[in-house]
């Protein structure tokens, strides 16, 4: 079965061709993230502007390199939420068009969930349900306990930033530039992890909360900072190695303690903080110690890309045959709570 994956959440256009939830016969990535560069972060209006323009070029490029045509696709998945209202629109309405002008089904799909598929498009390995399932990415930080991609638990979520928001405004307090986790995982690697940021951890709960850190951050800069005194490479390294690390204990942990507390041996991870090399270190570190398989996603299918949707559309599909409702409104907000 041939699936168009269609993702337009955020900042990244992206289309992909998956045959049978498994083999990526195309992925192509637009971003408009150099745009937004230079505001700090993204404009939401000029994100949609950028996914009308690339939408069709993509269209057409998937299905080049994936060497088939429009008449050989048998399912439309598209994200329809959680994301920008705008960019869900986009990536919607040009689903519904495909789909209906094919007559072949729609199937939305959920994002962060869309994360947690993305192991499942490793080569080496396919991991078995249930499973619990952390999403790190730039809008979420969530544990789920997913029995299957249609019946999954909440275990815990960020009460404030998501842990990628929070790189992202560490870099920016840093004057790094965004996004901030590529180039806080770049210098914490020069870095020594020598000073005390906390990050909050919540007894009885496997929820988050990395706004605190964050600010803790600002304040050490601050009291470096003064009378105009500029922090120097070697400081800039050692702020990004403490927080960096204090940020991954806290998320080793409580993805650790969802196992245990779940009886599971199986951990999917997923997200664009999962990129980080340190990160996969340590949730590998944890799963040796603990008997617990972790199933990472190849790096370049952590970030936001469509093959992730594709993959879940044709595992949904299969699991409920969900009928095509061309009624279907972009979700910019979903409660996950099941
Ligand atoms: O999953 P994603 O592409 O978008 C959302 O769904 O949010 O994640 C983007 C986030 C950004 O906040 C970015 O700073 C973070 O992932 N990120 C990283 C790394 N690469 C991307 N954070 C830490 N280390 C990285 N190597
Ligand atoms: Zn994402």
């Amino acid at each position: 079965m041939l699936v168009l994956g269609i993702e337009t959440s955020c900042d990244e256009t992206s289309f992909a061709i998956v045959e049978d939830g498994r083999i990526i016969l195309s992925n192509l990535i637009s971003s408009s993230i150099n745009f937004h560069k230079q505001f700090g972060g993204i404009i939401p209006e000029a994100a949609s502007r950028y996914h009308l323009e690339y939408a069709i070029l993509l269209l057409d490029g998937v299905l080049k390199q994936a060497k088939v045509g429009l008449s050989d696709l048998d399912l439309v998945a598209v994200t329809y939420g959680p994301g920008l209202l705008g960019s869900l629109m986009i990536g919607l309405n040009v689903a519904k068009a495909i789909s209906f002008s094919l007559k072949i089904p729609l199937i939305p799909v959920n994002h962060v969930l869309a994360h947690l598929y993305a192991p499942f498009l490793a080569s080496n390995s396919y991991p078995p349900l249930p499973a619990v399932g952390l999403v790190v990415s730039g809008g979420h930080t969530a544990l789920f306990y997913i029995k299957e991609f249609d019946n999954y638990e909440l275990l815990g979520k960020t009460r404030d930033d998501a842990c990628g928001e929070a790189f992202d405004k560490v870099a920016k307090i840093l004057g790094l530039g965004f996004p901030g986790g590529p180039i806080i995982e770049e210098y914490a690697r020069k870095g020594r992890k020598k000073i005390k940021f906390r990050c909050a951890k919540f007894t009885n709960s496997l929820d988050f909360s990395f706004s605190g850190i964050k600010t803790a951050v600002l304040y050490y800069v601050k009291e470096n900072t003064t009378g105009g005194r500029r922090l120097n490479e070697e400081e800039i390294a050692d702020i990004c190695a403490s927080f960096q690390e204090s940020v991954f204990k806290v998320l080793v942990e409580n993805a650790c303690k969802a196992c245990i507390m779940k009886r599971t041996k199986h951990l999917l991870v997923g997200g664009g903080v999962i990129a980080n090399s340190y990160l996969r270190a340590k949730i590998s570190e944890m799963g040796k110690e603990n008997q617990i398989a972790v199933y990472f996603p190849e790096k370049e299918l952590c970030t936001d890309n469509a093959a992730i949707v594709a993959g879940l559309g044709f595992r949904l599909y299969k699991l409920k045959k969900i009928e095509t409702d061309y009624s279907l409104e972009p979700s910019p907000v979903i409660n996950m709570e099941g």
